[in-house]
């Protein structure tokens, strides 16, 4: 028998719903592997440890400053690791590896609010019990790491899990698993190609990110990112949708698509898609506007291939081609981050010919059972559908900045887009991707804002190319509504003392 444990504060889950063995080995009763994870004191052992970690993150309750005494301190933590990289990182952040759902501890002993979570990779937050039992289970295992070559039957189920979960409502049929976001762009991209016998020309919008690899970053809209590379992919640039423009928008970038196709016959090998771009701004577009996209590119015979590396697992719907209802246009998909391992679906007619896609490592086993347990949890308690869990979630985080907005004006004056219009919304995004723009969107006093938010105990970031936003990506799998209060007061401190600096 498991204890029920309290993962944050107000919010309790059974860590024994997922993770019995079989479920682990996923193999034959009579094998030692079978004999070994189902052992009662192995069990035991694996229940002693989640018991003990309940006890020894109780006392994570909210956001404090750093304690005095101890061992190294945070700075000498820092100083090594810019020492060993060369270049220092853009927070003072060690983690100590332990944490509360949304709360984490610090090496110094400071506990923050985590609203970024490594870039939207920790769904579950810290030290969930659920998921710190399925990484030991995960962990008993002969190998670390999987591989084309040799895998076991966890990497097996968890590239099923996609496969289902994408094929409901969609032509998507098959899986190639891989372990970067960057790397499932390049697969999908590289199915793209052979698809279209080569075709040497790419479309993408203007302000998307796709990664960093070498091509990646040459597509990505993002002049740093390719400082220094010599440039040979070719990319069409597309406006994406305008808000401030609305149908006049789709009409716009149609006359883009069409123009482009035009001057580039038989040329493209697809057009990637951002459903919501993510380093771009979180910026979002109505169904309308991809369907007229997507059915101008499949007349035309280029693919459609969309980049879900960030939207992935976090959205009303596991894919966002299914919350926007585009599943039947979709050719390719790419997913990462909240998955643990990233992977890049295709249907039938894009599977790729022997050769084309592989590599040493697709993921390690703890990747894979961490991966499967979290979209699983997902799945059974409620995530999705529009009144789920994260539906829930984003519209207390819409309510608090409104509230917040309202009582600070001085905090929040236009921002300015490139037509020089104000943006019509001060806050905005979608489910578990949420941004909030203060100060007219101004890089700089957004940046510093930032550092104060986490001297304060709150870690977020920026995302967009001007306005930038203050962006959010939260737990969403154990973060509760109520938790959004202690955020916004802690908001309410940080911004209060960046804008007396200003
Ligand atoms: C939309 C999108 N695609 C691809 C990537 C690259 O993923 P990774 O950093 O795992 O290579 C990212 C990362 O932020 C992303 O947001």
């Amino acid at each position: 028998m498991r204890s029920t444990t309290p993962v944050v504060p107000g919010h309790t889950f059974d860590p024994g719903t997922f993770g019995e063995p079989s479920d682990v080995t996923q193999v034959l009763d009579t094998t030692a592997a079978a004999a070994f994870h189902g052992d009662a004191d192995v069990r035991a052992a694996l229940d002693t440890i989640i018991t003990r970690l309940a006890a020894a993150q109780s006392t994570l309750d909210g956001a404090r400053p750093a304690r005095d005494g101890g061992g190294e301190t945070l700075q000498s933590w820092i100083d090594r690791s810019t020492a060993a990289k060369g270049r220092g990182p853009i927070y003072p952040y060690v983690g100590s590896g332990i944490g509360r759902g949304p709360l984490v501890e610090l090496v110094d002993g400071s506990v923050k609010w985590d609203m970024i979570n490594g870039i939207g990779v920790h769904m579950f937050g810290h030290s969930d019990p659920g998921m710190v039992r399925a990484a030991l289970e995960a962990s008993l295992g002969d190998v670390v790491m999987e591989g084309n070559l040799q895998f076991n039957a966890e990497s097996i189920a968890y590239a099923e899990l996609l496969v289902a979960e994408a094929s409901k409502r969609s032509r998507l049929r098959h899986v190639f698993v891989t372990n970067s976001g960057a790397m499932a762009n390049e697969s999908a991209l590289k199915v793209c190609q052979q698809k279209t016998g080569g075709a040497p020309r790419v479309i993408a919008f203007q302000d998307c990110f796709m990664g960093r690899s070498t091509t990646m970053a040459q597509i990505g809209d993002s002049a740093g990112g390719r400082v220094g590379i010599p440039l040979n992919a070719m990319v069409d640039y597309m406006p994406f949708y305008d808000p401030n423009l609305g149908d006049r928008s789709i009409e716009m970038a149609l006359w883009h698509l069409d123009k482009t196709i035009a001057r580039y016959p038989g040329q493209h090998s697809c057009f990637i898609f951002e459903l919501v771009q993510g380093e771009g701004g979180f910026n979002t577009a109505p169904r309308e506007f991809f369907v007229a996209l997507m059915e101008r590119c499949h007349a035309a015979g280029i693919p459609v291939w969309d980049d879900e590396v960030q939207t992935f697992g976090r959205n009303t719907e596991m894919f966002m081609f299914d919350v926007l209802d585009l599943g039947e246009y979709i050719d390719v998909v790419a997913i990462g981050k909240m998955s643990q391992a990233c992977a890049v679906l295709y249907t039938e007619d894009f599977a790729p010919k022997p050769g084309l896609l592989s590599g040493t490592f697709i993921g390690s086993s703890t990747a894979f059972h961490v991966g499967r347990a979290a979209l699983s949890r997902l799945r059974a308690e409620g995530a999705y559908g529009p009144n789920g869990r994260i539906a829930a979630l984003h519209a207390a985080f819409r309510e608090h900045a409104a509230a917040f907005i309202a009582a600070h004006p001085d905090w929040f004056p236009p921002a300015i887009d490139e037509f020089r219009r104000p943006l019509p919304a001060l806050f905005g995004g979608t489910g578990g991707m949420c941004r909030l723009t203060p100060f007219g969107g101004d890089k700089a006093r957004i940046v510093r804002a930032l550092d104060i938010l986490f001297e304060e105990g709150v870690i977020a970031f920026y995302c967009g190319h001007g306005p930038f936003h203050l962006r959010f990506l939260p737990p969403v799998g154990v973060m509760e509504p109520a938790h959004w209060r202690p955020v916004f007061e802690i908001l309410e401190r940080a911004f209060a003392r960046a804008h007396a600096e200003a």
